[in-house]
């Protein structure tokens, strides 16, 4: 019971500026492009969870140096080439899709086989998707029943660039190919489904060389072999994906206000922003700034008197992929029915997600119709829960952790919510940000 939370009151109005850990996305990407950078880069604010920490355990691994000094972070890179292959290499993803599948892009030079491992959650998860598009520099791949973790990649000396065209909207896809482009010789092509672009964009930061066409439906993007990376320092921003929890918990409150400071607004990551001022929430973006490429902002909410449905349109789909359980729960108390289509990809997350999102509005008394790809949820703006609710053995899914709570906080009832150290993995001091919402 120790690692589980009772929640037994809804949160009272609040007027609060805060601020949310490290961007996950671009905290797992700063260690790995540093570890092949030449010289000592340095980040502020770096996520420091659970999946940060396997990356740079990662690093560590294939004989990369780092450092840790309050909120600074120093990787000590030994250039493109610097990575030490030992033998009986294993590298352990642990939780992190995001780590497991874009170091795979550069390792597929390697000269030893690596094993690459990682929780429960993610040995259930595909790698197929990136072992195919990677095998075709060269590299051999042997994975646990065809597609999934712990997996072998054995790479290749000379890895040559490939053509691929990738359909999933995957932005973890995309990236492993872009790193392995960065190793191959020849130009790398690259048809992508469009999908968070700070691969891209920290490509074009070092100026590598890299370029990228934005066309409607998808990116075009060309990678050459890299030869050098210059040292990256970098201040990372507030990830929109934690302070999605808090946009939906001051949304769905009564008369509360609540600044969320320096948020990266890249608009690859803002479908939640989009998709919830569609649905009548007040949302408006302060002192922005474009840094590194990157767009940051403070982002400001207000509570919604009546949340409108949604329809969501797909094209939405791939820049709010991680905030859908939240959204959700707006989508709960709406007035009227709201539908979400084309969301197969939901189901491949650290659980699956979509089944869980239909499981949490099921247990909260939300009429849904739930699809392998698509949700139909029946709102009810005076939504009042009276009984109690148990969530356990989600595969320590931490969104589906922080979700719960939101909903606890929002929709009264009794919630015991189990595996609260799921927060370790993207968002350790989410608890104690709540904690400080409590208090008004
Ligand atoms: C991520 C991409 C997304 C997202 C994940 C982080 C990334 O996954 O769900 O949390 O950092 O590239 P997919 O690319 O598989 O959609």
């Amino acid at each position: 019971m120790s690692n589980s939370i009772i929640i037994n009151d809804k949160i009272s109005r609040y007027n609060k500026i805060v601020r949310v850990s490290g961007d996950k996305s671009l905290s797992i990407r700063w260690v790995l492009f540093s570890s092949l950078a030449d010289g000592v880069s340095k980040s502020k604010n770096l996520l420091m969870s659970e999946d940060v920490f396997a990356a740079i355990n990662a690093i560590k691994q294939l004989g990369i140096k780092s450092s840790i000094n309050k909120n600074t972070c120093r990787i000590y890179g030994k250039g493109i080439d610097g990575y030490r292959y030992k033998k009986n290499l294993t590298i352990d993803a642990k939780n992190s899709g995001t780590l497991g599948r874009l170091i795979l892009g550069l390792l597929i030079k390697n000269s030893n086989p690596i094993k690459l491992i990682g929780d429960k959650s993610l040995s259930k998860r595909d790698f197929k998707r990136v072992a195919d598009p990677l095998s075709k520099f060269g590299a051999r791949f042997e994975l646990n029943k065809k597609k999934n973790l712990p997996l072998k990649i054995t790479g290749t000396n000379k890895p040559t660039s490939i053509r691929y065209n990738e359909k999933k909207g995957s932005a973890q896809c995309k990236s492993a190919i872009i790193f392995g482009g960065m190793r191959a010789e020849g130009t790398t092509v690259i048809k992508a489904k469009k999908s968070r672009d700070h691969t891209e964009l920290l490509c074009k930061y070092l100026k590598l060389p890299i370029t990228v066409k934005n066309k409607k439906k998808y990116d075009e993007i060309k990678i050459s072999k890299v030869k050098k990376i210059k040292k990256l320092n970098y201040d990372i921003p507030s990830d929109i994906s934690s302070g999605a929890f808090f946009i939906v918990l001051t949304a769905l409150s009564k008369s509360s206000q609540l600044i969320i400071k320096k948020v990266n607004i890249n608009k690859s990551r803002i479908g939640v922003i989009d998709i919830l001022k569609r649905m009548g929430v007040k949302i408006t973006f302060q002192n922005k700034k474009i840094y590194k490429g990157e767009k940051i902002a403070d982002i400001k909410i207000k509570s919604a008197k009546l949340l409108k449905p949604i329809k969501c349109p797909e094209k939405l789909n791939s820049c709010a992929i991680d905030e859908f359980l939240i959204i959700f729960l707006a989508a709960a108390k709406a007035n009227g029915v709201s539908y979400f289509t084309g969301l197969s990809e939901l189901n491949q997350k650290e659980s699956p997600r979509l089944k869980w999102g239909a499981k949490i509005l099921n247990k909260m008394g939300i009429k849904n119709i739930t699809t392998k790809s698509s949700i139909k949820i029946f709102g009810n703006p005076n939504l009042y829960i009276k009984k109690k609710i148990i969530i356990k053995d989600y595969l320590k899914d931490h969104r589906v952790f922080m979700t719960s709570v939101i909903a606890a906080l929002s929709f009264g009832g009794s919630w015991e919510i189990h595996d609260k150290d799921s927060i370790q993995t993207s968002f350790p001091n989410f608890l104690q940000i709540i904690n400080d919402l409590k208090k008004g």
